[in-house]
């Protein structure tokens, strides 16, 4: 079988170029993390201007916020440095978005009753609606989540156009185990980079195989292949980032799932045909990016198959696995343009012509070619898109700006068809 060699970094550099945030702290101790949040903002090419609470000043200084931001931090609405005294105003005109991270339930009741008694309040109540959204990364005691005052004041929230980032799940500060703590870092910085993404997926259910499979020999032993999954899970959030709803099904890989994507994990080619031809009929866009093993032993030993000393290797035969993505493209759905389907590809030499050949073989409108030893293991590829047309490239660059670009392919050609 071809190895599906497209290997995905999903470390990307400057997706917030351009944009400035400005990151409001509240008090809770979650502001130790709002440091390491700051710092991933920056690091993705935004500017960040921190405001913080009197109460977040309890928790974190404000040197260690301008250091990390490389701006002088505000906290107070009588902020001399403003000439016109306004630091509500100028610091919420020229944001991007406002992001509280932490939001402690106290600081989700003040802005509920668009309360302005403190800077960040005051800033958040003062911000052109329509222009500078409003994120919010909620951080508090499971209790304090789980309150009934607590939930109606996020569904309020949200229903006056804020958007609520979620929580995270686990062990607490406080010692207790529950919902409520703040979203990591790397977490929050991948909703902030999709909140800034086109939606040009809107509306679209996207089904993406990732990774390789894994067929049993006997109970400890099986054949795989070296696909690590990221092209895949890549293109997974590349299509959340663009407003999909996204189910991944994944072979054994040791990737954690994009943000916002449902993960069904799988082990063998027959495991992942049945759970995407359960996905199938809902989604509208198939993806197939995963090394799916082209055979299986026979069958599969109940038990440990044992040397049995006579020096002999045991005589395995194998059987020819599905071909899932050709299953999917001649489904009636797929052949009548409703599920658009796309077939990845490595191949050692002649790119264009063995690429092409394949997608006529499994009957899909777009295959997307790449050469696999010149790619296996890095952090960048090039790609061939290839279709009935002919072919285009897409040069060298990062896996996820690649993932990305071919998200956005995708949905121009729905877009033409529909
Ligand atoms: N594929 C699949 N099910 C299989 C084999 C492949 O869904 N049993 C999909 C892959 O996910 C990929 C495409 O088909 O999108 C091409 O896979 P590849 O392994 O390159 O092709 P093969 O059909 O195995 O052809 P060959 O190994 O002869 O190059």
């Amino acid at each position: 079988m071809t190895q599906q060699a497209i290997e995905q970094d999903p470390v990307n550099v400057g997706d917030l170029a351009g944009k400035h945030i400005v990151l409001g702290l509240s008090g809770g101790i979650a502001c130790y993390k709002a440091a390491e949040l700051c710092r991933a903002l920056i690091k993705q090419g935004a500017t960040v201007q921190v405001v913080m609470t009197e109460a977040a000043e309890q928790f974190i200084t404000a040197v260690t916020l301008q250091a990390l931001s490389g701006r002088p931090v505000y906290t107070s609405q009588w902020d001399s440095r403003e000439a016109n005294n306004m630091a509500h105003i100028n610091l919420s005109r020229e944001a991007d978005a406002i992001l509280i991270a932490p939001c402690s339930a106290d600081f989700m009741a003040k802005l509920l009753h668009g309360r302005a008694d403190d800077l960040l309040s005051l800033m958040c109540l003062a911000r052109p609606i329509a222009a500078v959204p409003l994120l919010i990364a909620p951080a508090m005691n499971r209790e304090m989540w789980a309150h009934p005052a607590t939930q109606r004041n996020m569904a309020q929230l949200s229903g006056d156009g804020a958007t609520i980032l979620g929580v995270g799940s686990g062990f607490q500060a406080c010692g207790e185990t529950g919902d409520g703590r703040m979203l990591e870092p790397p977490e929050l910085l991948e909703d902030i980079i999709a909140f800034f993404t086109p939606k040009v997926l809107a509306g679209q259910q996207v089904l993406v195989t990732a990774g390789p499979t894994y067929e049993a020999i006997d109970p400890v032993r099986g054949i795989t292949n070296l696909s690590s999954g990221k092209m895949g899970f890549a293109v997974a959030r590349a299509a959340r980032e663009a407003g999909a709803e996204v189910t991944l099904v994944a072979g054994p890989v040791s990737l954690s799932t994009p943000r916002g994507v449902t993960r069904i994990d799988v082990k063998s080619a027959q495991n992942m045909l049945e759970a995407v031809m359960q996905q199938a009929p809902a989604a509208t866009v198939f993806i197939a990016t995963a090394a799916v093993a082209d055979w299986r032993p026979a069958s599969s030993a109940e038990r440990k198959i044992k040397k049995d000393g006579s020096g002999q290797a045991p005589q395995l035969a194998f059987t020819e696995n599905p071909d899932i993505l050709a299953t999917v493209a001649q489904s009636p759905r797929a052949r009548s343009g409703e599920l658009f389907c796309v077939g990845f590809a490595a191949e050692s030499h002649d790119l264009a012509d063995n690429a092409q050949a394949k997608r006529r073989r499994k009957g899909v409108p777009l295959l997307v070619g790449n050469i696999g030893p010149a790619t296996f293991g890095r952090d960048d590829n090039a790609l061939l898109l290839v279709d009935a047309q002919g072919s285009r490239e897409l040069a060298r660059a990062s896996k996820l700006s690649l993932a990305r670009q071919l998200v956005a392919e995708i949905a121009s050609r729905i877009q033409r068809a529909g």
